[in-house]
């Protein structure tokens, strides 16, 4: 059995260790592997894929609305989001998910932030605000919806009336919970908005890092009452996905955990090349048993190794 995650930039994604390791956990065979399409042919790519022996795809960014014109049947969520990240080739016929903002809800409630009647804040009005909304709506959460670009909030509210609309320079206290779906950390910008808006809010980030300081959750934990960043929300939606193409559901806390914290496993013997010492040098490796990177617990020596330890510098 086939599957990949296709996008472009592609190569930092961890969902192929995800959904390699959920299925070691239920003793699958598979193969998981990404795609890199150019901006302007997904069509072409998943169409390759699936004439092989492709069964399911992830769909990442920039590619979630050219899936949802590739598939030919959607499900609720994705019509929602005008975007689909999970596609099934099942016969001729390719069906088409969205698993974010399942994956949002189950990760919240994995914190335990109630959504039921809670004051949500979405900063960002794009296409990952847009997956979550009517996720949240249904758990019967009140949205407010505040956007750089005013018209784009708009818009969402015209699909969502139920969903406030505020600018970011008027945002003031009083959230249960704050969630970040803009870009503005990928471009390493701060959000401009007042400090005040996250004060004794639960802070959320979509955009997620293995140490779960993005630079939206070193904007905000000054002020907030608790963060954190999308890292479960990645593990959820990917357990979903596992979950419509081969029917059982994955425990994901294992997976989470791993992601969170790689093992470490010190070289007996080994001497760092920055700082001399010997047996500080250390590797860490991923939910498979790759490596990832060696490290040196004396000193600030990281070097990242794609999987491939250089054993003459050990
Ligand atoms: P995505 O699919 O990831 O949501 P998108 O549709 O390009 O991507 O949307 C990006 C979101 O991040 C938008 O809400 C964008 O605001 P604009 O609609 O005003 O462009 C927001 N964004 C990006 N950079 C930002 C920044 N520096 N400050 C505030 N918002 C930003």
């Amino acid at each position: 059995m086939q599957f990949a995650v296709i996008g472009n930039p592609i190569e930092h994604s961890l969902s192929p260790e995800i959904h390699l390791a959920f299925a070691m956990q239920v003793g699958l065979e598979l193969t998981y592997d990404r795609i890199l399409a150019p901006p302007d042919d997904f069509q072409t790519m998943a169409r390759n894929f699936f004439s092989g022996s492709g069964t399911g795809l992830n769909v990442t960014a920039p590619f979630k609305h050219d899936a949802y014109e590739f598939v030919d049947e959607k499900d609720q969520a994705s019509i929602a989001a005008s975007a689909v990240n999970t596609i099934h080739a099942v016969g001729d016929v390719f069906l088409g998910y969205n698993t974010d903002g399942i994956g949002l809800v189950a990760d919240l409630s994995r914190l335990r932030w109630p959504l039921k009647q809670a004051k949500i804040l979405v900063i960002g009005a794009g296409g990952a605000a847009q997956g979550i909304v009517l996720p949240l709506l249904e758990h019967g959460a009140e949205i407010t919806l505040a956007n750089r670009t005013r018209s784009r909030a708009e818009a969402l509210k015209k699909q969502f009336p139920k969903i406030d609309v505020l600018d970011l320079e008027e945002l003031k206290q009083g959230w249960d919970i704050v969630i970040n779906a803009t870009a503005a950390g990928w471009q390493q910008e701060q959000l401009p908005v007042p400090s005040a808006t996250f004060e004794d809010a639960r802070c959320y980030d979509l955009g997620y890092q293995r140490d779960g300081r993005t630079p939206f959750i070193q904007q905000v934990e000054a002020y907030a009452d608790e963060t954190s960043d999308g890292l479960g929300m990645l593990v959820e939606q990917a357990a979903e996905a596992f979950q419509i193409w081969h029917d059982i559901k994955p425990q994901t806390s294992p997976v989470l955990n791993g992601l969170r914290n790689p093992k470490r496993q010190f070289i007996a013997g080994a001497v760092c090349p920055r700082c001399n010492q010997q047996d500080t040098i250390y590797v860490e490796r991923d939910l498979l048993g790759n490596v990832t990177l060696r490290a040196c617990s004396a000193c600030n020596y990281v070097e990242d190794v794609d999987g491939n330890v250089s054993v003459d510098l050990l």
